[in-house]
């Protein structure tokens, strides 16, 4: 039975029953906790929607409400719980930056732990980050199956900071409370009661009534408040002490440039070495560093901006068409790493390959994948059976004839598109959604070819599609909205980033790469190497430099690309030829064993080549170039201002939504520092001024590359930020 209490409709039951059950008046409690009597337990409900984030009201109703129940001679306990569909979501992330309003949560949580009655925390849904701390200040814990608990404040560039550091590791030591903090990664009730975390499990969907039995027994058993400020889980000093130095040391390799996480291993040896008082103060010092750096900003605005991305206009206006089969044609690096994500989202796949031996591959890439998950053990074979039972394949377009969507996927090239998209309009039943993983192709012209133009829509995956969490929706003139809605439904479904994109060459993420990867060869060819360009991209916070990436990718596809453009290529732009110098020799990077890098013997990791240092210093002789020095600043200020400018033209030319859409974009697709924000965030946090001068002053190299977008021109007049154009 559904008994989730609704978030619209508890204050006015609680309400009414505060009144006739009680006397008490909770006139003065905000109206987003509410608390009732039920025989002489005080029930306290949380509701804020939409996730019952601990926003200013909360935490005063909260306080409110243990004043309330200490004052109260005839309530013997306590239980909190969320409306809705959550416990409590965490802190009020919009709060962060804003004048801080008293009561602050960790004076909450205190609160409840002081309470003379034993408080029960209830948890359904989400109790993360502050959210689990309130839990934590509770006495007990009863859990129901779907909590989800965490801490993942590291994830926004925060430590817990309202207890969490101090009480999780008391509670369940150590070692699970730094894996908890430094991962950020939820949990289930299973493994939460597993470590400690909650008491009790327990059956069913209505927490109230799980929290009320509860502390039914603990009334009975004559149970007295239980703080974890003094459990004892840290007692074993030795011990703790080697987990906090291996955290340490692990932490200090990993976190590459990130702050919060150090600051969590120093909370948890304050929980160690003082008093729980003091501990909590240097909690707070510390939150507050967090708080402060740029990089808690950056990772904030990643999270609203992924949630705002999500919301096109057509999701608003427009139903989704129902999707309950998909059709995938092609099985290669693409199709396969497709059918993989639809799989795992419990659909069924049909692929269509160009002959039997084709497709045997197709499924052979697909199966890969799971066979891959078995060997490290993180499937069982019966699960992949289980998968692989939902996947069909044929060499004929007949068998998409029921599919509600098809994705194509097939060589990058109009003429094949076309005809693949000919025979799904022959075969396709009425209202299927056809859609094209086209990386650059023009949509509108796939779409023009067909009899249903209106139901033809970009949806582009990233490699490896099964993987990487970004996909570029591109809205062709004459798709239906209902289409697009479906789309980002999709997406939902398929648990990926999605964002909305315009047609053009590239759409938002391959049009703006192609600019500063060329700003890239530029840097290059006028005197930096590979490797020092690769290793200041790296030091900003990418996980790769653009030509360790190329490597990755392979130099062909590149290759391939720039020679079908050679024609139409603007004769007066700068066109450094070192890539297909290195191309030519059939050094396609990794798979060949080089390319702008060495692999030998297979190795993932590249050294330099001296025969690539000496094809570039052949190619600047012949380029008539001096080579010069750069310093790793430069490098970064001018990739950075070519991505930022070309990002600017692309909301110019409402190919992006928002500068929101490009950052979601670099940040998902293309390794942009997340603790950066993307692209336009950071170019906020420079200064646009700052930006454009460096432009402006790039320009009098090479005035044709270097054109200042008039959109970033226009806010530097206004004196605006990108943010601006984000509301
Ligand atoms: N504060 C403010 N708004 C929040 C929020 C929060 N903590 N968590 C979610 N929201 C908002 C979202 O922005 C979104 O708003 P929108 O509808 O206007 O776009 C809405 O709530 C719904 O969010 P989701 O789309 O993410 O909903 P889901 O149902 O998919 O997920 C969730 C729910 C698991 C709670 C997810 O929202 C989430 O992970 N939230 C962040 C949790 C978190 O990081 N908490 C820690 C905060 S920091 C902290 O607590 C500091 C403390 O230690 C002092
Ligand atoms: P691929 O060469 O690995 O696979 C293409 C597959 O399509 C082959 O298995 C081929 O047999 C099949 N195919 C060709 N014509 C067909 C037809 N008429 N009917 C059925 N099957 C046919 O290519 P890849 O890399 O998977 O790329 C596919 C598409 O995805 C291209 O449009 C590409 O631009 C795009 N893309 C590629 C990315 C990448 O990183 N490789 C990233 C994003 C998009």
């Amino acid at each position: 039975m559904q008994n989730i209490i609704p978030h619209s409709e508890t204050q006015q039951r609680t309400s009414l029953h505060t009144h006739k059950e009680t006397g008490l008046n909770t006139s003065a409690a905000p109206a987003s906790v509410a608390h009732t009597r039920h025989d002489d337990i005080l029930l306290v409900t949380i509701d804020n929607p939409p996730v019952n984030a601990l926003g200013v009201d909360v935490r005063r109703g909260l306080m409110t409400a243990i004043e309330a129940a200490d004052a109260d001679p005839a309530v013997k306990a306590v239980v909190i719980v969320g409306a809705g569909r959550n416990f409590l979501g965490g802190a009020d992330i919009r709060e962060f930056g804003k004048p801080p309003q008293a009561p602050a949560l960790p004076d909450v949580c205190n609160s409840i732990e002081a309470c003379t009655k034993p408080v029960v925390a209830a948890i359904h849904g989400a109790a993360l980050g502050g959210g689990l701390e309130v839990a934590l200040g509770a006495h007990y814990r009863v859990a129901l199956g779907t909590a989800k608990l965490g801490l993942p404040e590291v994830l926004l560039g925060l430590l817990p900071g309202a207890g969490g550091t101090q009480r999780t590791p008391r509670l369940i030591g150590a070692p699970a409370a730094l894996e908890l903090m430094l991962s950020g990664r939820h949990i289930g009730a299973k493994e939460a009661a597993k470590l400690g975390l909650v008491d009790k499990l327990v059956e069913g969907e209505d927490a109230a009534a799980a929290g009320l039995a509860y502390a039914r027994e603990l009334i009975a058993s004559g149970a007295a408040p239980r703080r974890t400020s003094e459990a004892s889980a840290l007692s074993d000093r030795s011990s703790t002490q080697a987990a906090i130095d291996a955290a340490r040391a692990e932490t200090s390799k990993k976190a590459r440039g990130l702050f919060s996480p150090l600051k969590i291993v120093d909370a948890v040896q304050g929980a160690l070495d003082l008093p729980f008082g003091d501990g909590m103060a240097l909690e707070r010092k510390l939150f507050l560093a967090c708080l402060d750096s740029p990089q808690r900003a950056g990772l904030v605005h990643a999270f609203f901006a992924e949630r705002e991305a999500a919301k096109a206009p057509e999701t608003r206006s427009a139903q989704p068409r129902a999707i309950g089969s998909v059709g995938i044609v092609g099985g290669g690096t693409m199709g396969a790493g497709i059918a993989v994500a639809v799989l795992d989202a419990g659909l069924p796949v049909t692929m269509i390959e160009r002959d039997d031996e084709a497709l045997a591959r197709g499924r052979a890439n697909v199966e890969k994948v799971y066979d891959g998950l078995i060997a490290k053990g993180r499937i069982k074979a019966e699960a992949k059976d289980a998968i692989m039972a939902r996947f069909k394949g044929s060499s004929s377009y007949d068998a998409l004839g029921e599919v509600d969507l098809v994705i194509e996927a097939v060589f990058e090239d109009m003429a094949v598109k076309q005809a693949v998209f000919k025979e799904l309009d022959r075969v396709c039943k009425p209202g299927a959604v056809l859609a094209t993983n086209t990386s650059y192709l023009d949509i509108d012209q796939i779409a023009a070819s067909i009899s249903r133009p209106q139901d033809v829509i970009g949806l582009h995956f990233f490699s490896p599609a099964n993987i990487m969490k970004l996909l570029e929706i591109v809205v062709p003139a004459q798709v239906a909205a209902d289409v697009v809605a479906t789309a980002f439904e999709l997406a939902k479904k398929l648990k990926k980033t999605a964002v909305r994109a315009g047609v053009c060459d590239g759409f938002i993420g391959n049009r703006v790469l192609a600019v500063y990867g060329a700003a890239a060869q530029a840097i290059m060819e006028d005197g930096a190497s590979p490797w020092q360009i690769d290793k200041a991209v790296r030091d900003f916070g990418y996980p790769m430099g653009p030509f360790q990436v190329s490597d990755l990718a392979g130099g062909d596809i590149g290759w391939a690309t720039r020679k079908r453009r050679a024609a139409t290529r603007d004769p007066k732009a700068r066109y450094v030829q070192i890539p297909d110098r290195i191309a030519e020799r059939g050094w396609f990077g990794q798979k060949t064993g080089r390319g702008y890098y060495l692999y030998p013997q297979g190795a993932r990791i590249g050294t330099p080549d001296p025969e690539v240092e000496a094809i570039i210093d052949a190619e600047r002789q012949r380029a008539g170039i001096t080579p010069r020095s750069f310093t790793d600043e430069e490098i970064v200020r001018r990739y950075l201002a070519a991505m930022i400018n070309e990002g600017a033209n692309v909301v110019h030319q409402k190919i992006a939504l928002r500068p929101l859409d490009v950052d979601v974009t670099f940040v998902h697709g293309y390794g942009f520092p997340r603790y950066r924000g993307g692209p336009m965030h950071y170019a906020d946090t420079v200064g646009l001024d700052k930006i454009l001068a460096d432009i402006q002053e790039f320009a009098k190299e090479d005035p044709l590359f270097w054109q200042p977008s008039p959109l970033l021109v226009d806010l530097v007049a206004r004196g605006e930020k990108f943010a601006s154009l984000n509301k």
